[in-house]
């Protein structure tokens, strides 16, 4: 199977990873090898701090070997198609982690391959981030029905697979953009659907910032400039985002225990204040930490399966 979405996964799933995440959270260093003898190609169109670290590392602590292979260091769309590169690395390695600047790349290494593929960001989700973001809130709040959880700035990758996880667990999920600047329709569709499915939860859009704060649980923010807004120039940007910077005027909206999430990195001033992202409801850095948890969580839902 393949992570490409979160559209490919069931509430219980999604309840299984996060278990799991918590289990390898607290007993690091006595995983079951579940990787041994696989080696995972680790494709990366673009920079990466936390996905790429904690994917090699969790990798090698389940027993397996990553292989990174940086932007130009094979032929990948360039000499050679996707179709060709999916299933020649299928002779050779067990699985693919990708980030890619075009979501099709993912789709077509997931077609053409035979092996597992998972994305490691594209310019329309990041599932693997929004795993450990659901794992964070459920260690900070215990539950999810019932938790406003309310995202502000650009509806982009973060903001779409965020609308599905939180869809999938149940949460009243709030997002506030710019007009223009709303989450793509296809991932606002599936988020009724699976919504509708589970009868539980919601999603409302709006320009409204403090809409979205008011008695929030949860507040989350991301870049105004994203890796793949090759046209968006910060003179634009900064025409329409500055009233949905997370600041603690903003916050102050919110429950009392609010917690403030960012995938990082930040732009420190712009979609979050030095304020808030040091402040005491911030929990970025348990959110960067999670992620290396919930890689293996990922790991072992996806071989279990294969
Ligand atoms: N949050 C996240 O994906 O960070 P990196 O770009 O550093 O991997
Ligand atoms: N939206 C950001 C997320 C980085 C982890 C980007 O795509 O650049």
């Amino acid at each position: 199977m393949h992570l490409l979405t979160l559209c490919e996964l069931e509430r219980e799933d999604v309840l299984s990873i996060i278990e799991d995440g918590l289990y390898f959270k607290k007993h690091r260093g006595r995983e079951e090898p579940i990787l041994a003898g696989k080696t995972i190609a680790m494709i990366f169109e673009s920079p990466s701090t936390r996905t790429r670290i904690s994917f090699d590392i969790a990798i090698r602590e389940l027993g397996g070997h990553p292989l990174v292979l940086n932007a130009g260091e094979t032929h990948l769309g360039k000499k050679e198609s996707v179709k060709d590169t999916a299933r020649v690395l299928s002779r050779y390695v067990h699985g693919v982690v990708a980030r890619v600047k075009d979501h099709r790349v993912l789709e077509e290494l997931a077609e053409y391959g035979s092996i597992p593929v998972i994305n490691a960001l594209s310019n329309l989700s990041h599932p693997c981030q929004i795993l450990a973001d659901l794992l964070t809130i459920y260690e900070y709040k215990g539950r999810f029905k019932g938790l406003k959880l309310s995202f502000l700035g650009d509806g982009n990758n973060i903001c779409n697979s965020l609308m599905i996880g939180g869809a999938l667990v149940g949460m009243d999920v709030y997002v506030a953009t710019p007009r223009g600047y709303e989450p793509n329709g296809m991932f606002v569709k599936k988020s009724f659907e699976i919504i509708e499915r589970y009868g539980e939860g919601s999603l409302t859009l709006t320009n409204d910032p403090i809409e979205a704060v008011e008695d929030a649980d949860i507040v989350y923010t991301d870049v105004w400039i994203s890796m793949s807004d090759k046209n968006k120039s910060l003179e634009e940007v900064m025409k329409v985002f500055p009233p949905y910077q997370v600041n603690e005027k903003l916050l102050s909206y919110a429950k009392d225990d609010v917690i403030v999430m960012h995938c990082l990195p930040a732009n420190r001033g712009m979609e979050i204040t030095d304020e808030v992202l040091d402040g005491e409801h911030s929990v970025v850095y348990d959110e960067a930490e999670n992620r290396l948890h919930v890689q293996k969580a990922i790991f072992k839902y996806i071989y279990s399966r294969d």
